[in-house]
């Protein structure tokens, strides 16, 4: 076994352009990374015979992996990857976690923070993994904090690039022609994703037919945004976020904060704005130009956006 004294893995943060919740439901979506924030995993040699040991300084947490419990996500991404990569159980490591993705806002820090101990593992241990097996371990990990994740996440953290994606078949990176700009509004409302996605079950079971149709209206939404992108058709793509964003509030993912953001992103100059992720909370991202995001950064904060992030998409 070839090991390195130290070794570092990193992973960006995300947003969901278009088709939240109807990726869940096999229409496509599309997402981008946000480099920006990032999670950070550093993995270097433990004390003899203490075996894995997982820090995380800024959740204040040190504990051995031996002691996880069996729905520990961090725990399951390691031992998943060092099965993975056939290191034979407890080697004496330390892996330590640090990220400045915000938790539960859509950012994608779950999927984040395990597709960056995946990369640390995998340096220290001299292997390859590629962007596809990488995803794959990550989405293991997923299903623990979401419960029926899409994999959407996993697959743009781990490929690092836009992707359109549909569950279980398609993944395609695509061209962006004119790179854009999105303001990412945090409403500052903790929202988790598993509660919305289960809620919004609960209501496609009690309406199918109707959830059918508003879920086919995102999906060829997220198909014109695709080419929208392609095209460079900025003005086209603003106006298939707001309309994104209409039918977000049909489903009832929404909320009064996330609206008001909306409004007022809008007033200040994008040109469409939409929520991002499960909803109910978390961001809110709007399109912007080099022109109008001092502007709409401003008409963001009066509304009550608590960090805004400007991130290029290219
Ligand atoms: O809130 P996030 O970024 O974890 O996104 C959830 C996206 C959903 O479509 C609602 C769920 C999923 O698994 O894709």
């Amino acid at each position: 076994m070839r090991s390195t004294a130290k070794a570092v893995g990193t992973a960006p943060g995300k947003v969901i352009l278009f088709g939240e919740h109807a990726v869940v439901y096999g229409r496509p979506a599309i997402a981008v990374p946000v480099f920006e924030v990032q999670a950070r995993a550093e993995v270097s040699l433990g004390e003899p015979g203490q075996g894995v040991i997982l820090e995380a300084r800024d959740l204040d947490l040190r504990y051995p992996l031996s002691s996880a419990s069996a729905d520990d996500a961090l725990a399951t991404i390691v031992w998943k990857t060092l099965a993975r990569l056939e290191i034979p159980p407890q080697p004496d490591i330390l892996i330590s976690v640090q990220s400045t993705i915000p938790i539960a806002r859509g950012l994608g820090s779950g999927a984040a923070v395990s597709t960056a101990i995946v990369r640390a593992l995998a340096r220290y241990f001299g292997k390859h993994l590629t962007s596809r097996a990488i995803s794959d371990l990550v989405y293991e990990a997923e299903k623990l904090y979401h419960g029926t994740p899409s994999g959407v996440d996993n697959t743009v953290i781990a490929f690092g690039k836009p992707v359109y994606f549909v569950r279980g078949r398609t993944l395609e990176i695509f061209w962006v022609k004119t790179p854009f700009l999105l303001a990412i509004a945090d409403t500052g409302i903790v929202s988790e994703t598993k509660d919305v996605v289960a809620d919004v079950r609960r209501r496609y079971e009690e309406n199918l037919g109707r959830y059918e149709f508003l879920f086919d209206e995102i999906a060829e939404i997220a198909y014109q945004g695709r080419g929208a992108i392609e095209m460079g058709d900025l003005p086209r793509l603003g106006e298939l976020m707001n309309r994104n964003h209409a039918v977000l509030q049909a489903i009832g993912v929404s909320c009064p904060e996330l609206d008001r953001l909306a409004q007022a992103a809008l007033e200040g100059g994008a040109l469409g704005a939409k929520l991002s992720g499960a909803g109910r909370g978390g961001n809110l991202i709007a399109l912007v130009t080099p022109e109008t995001r001092g502007r709409v950064d401003l008409f963001l904060r009066l509304a009550g956006a608590k960090r805004i992030i400007i991130t290029e998409v290219s």
